[in-house]
Parts: C-alpha cells; sequence; structure tokens
C-alpha cells in the first residue's frame, strides 16, 4: 500500500508525451499499478493515469464501485490498461462535466465520444480489449489523454461551463447525454 503525492497542473512532467511499457511481469509494473490503485481509493478517484503520480508510462487504471466525487455514476470494473488505445464507435459526442485530480477542486464542461472501443495489455502483456459507453467512455478518453500530456482543460470550450465543484450548477440544461 502507497499513496503517493499527485502531480498537479502546473507541473511541466504532466504535460509531456509519456513512452510506451516494453517490458511486462515486471515488479515495478506491479508496483506501479498498485500505487496508482491505492492512490485514486485515497483521493476517490474515478481513474488515473501514470503521470499523474510522476511516472511517464502509457499506463492507466480506471473503475469504481462507488464514488463520492461523482455520486450520481454507476460503477465500473477495475481495470489496468498498459499502452491504451481507444477508437469511437460512432461520431456522436456529448458535453459533460469532468474534473481531475490533478486540477483538484475544479470541473469544467468537456465534449467527448459517447462510444468507444478500447485496447491495450494487462500487467502480463495478455490483450485487453472491451467496449464502453457514457462516463466510462468518458473516464477513458480523459485518461488516455493525460499519456498524450492533455488535460481536460485544454479541452474546455466554453469558459463559462468551468468554476469550483462545491459551487458547481451541475445542471447542463440536456446537453449531459454522457
Ligand atoms: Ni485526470
Amino acid at each position: 500500500m502507497a499513496i503517493k503525492p499527485i502531480v498537479i497542473m502546473g507541473v511541466a512532467k504532466l504535460l509531456e508525451e509519456s513512452k510506451l511499457v516494453t517490458e511486462f511481469n515486471s515488479p515495478f509494473l506491479t508496483e506501479l499499478t498498485q500505487d496508482m490503485h491505492d492512490t485514486q481509493r485515497h483521493f476517490d478517484g474515478v481513474g488515473m493515469a501514470a503521470p499523474q503520480i510522476g511516472v511517464n508510462l502509457r499506463v492507466i487504471i480506471f473503475g469504481f464501485d462507488v464514488c463520492e466525487r461523482y455520486p450520481q455514476q454507476l460503477p465500473i470494473p477495475e481495470t489496468v490498461l498498459i499502452n491504451p488505445e481507444y477508437e469511437p464507435l460512432s461520431e456522436e459526442m456529448a458535453l459533460d462535466w469532468e474534473g481531475c485530480l490533478s486540477v483538484p477542486g475544479l470541473r469544467g464542461a468537456v465534449s467527448r465520444y459517447t462510444q468507444i472501443r478500447y485496447w491495450g495489455y494487462d500487467l502480463h502483456g495478455e490483450s485487453v480489449a472491451g467496449e464502453a459507453a457514457g462516463f466510462h467512455a468518458r473516464v477513458i478518453q480523459h485518461e488516455v489523454d493525460h499519456l498524450n500530456g492533455v488535460l481536460f482543460v485544454h479541452r474546455i470550450v466554453d469558459w463559462r461551463l468551468f468554476g469550483y465543484e462545491q459551487v458547481l450548477d451541475l445542471n447542463l440544461n440536456g446537453n449531459n447525454a454522457a
């Protein structure tokens, strides 16, 4: 169990392109994903990318049973995805609120694909693939963005839909399809 400090917006390393994982089945990789899991749990996140704990490798995790930061969302199975990729299954996109442990206290409305197919590898180098929709799809797109040095704030189009989470009106007036 190791809860790591979260790298927050403003640290240049968070804006770097992360490197592909080339060695699987390693104690390093097992420890990294365990630390990510413990850290995500501790800070009540729904997903996390390795650069958020200072490791610029293409590793993401996502999934939760209950999340107090997103209380209205259904559970997502816990998944480790290494060298992740995705493609949209339809052109449909939806605007919804997003937050990030690296951008504490703030939320912004970001447009994401509503349905995706994703793939990558598990800790042992075995292929993992699946489909995701809605919030699940949003989380995966958000975490993959981290591996390319992209934060959700970089995708905000309407800056009126950005603010502190404790005061935001979370109703996007019908735009919320995710
Ligand atoms: Ni994030």
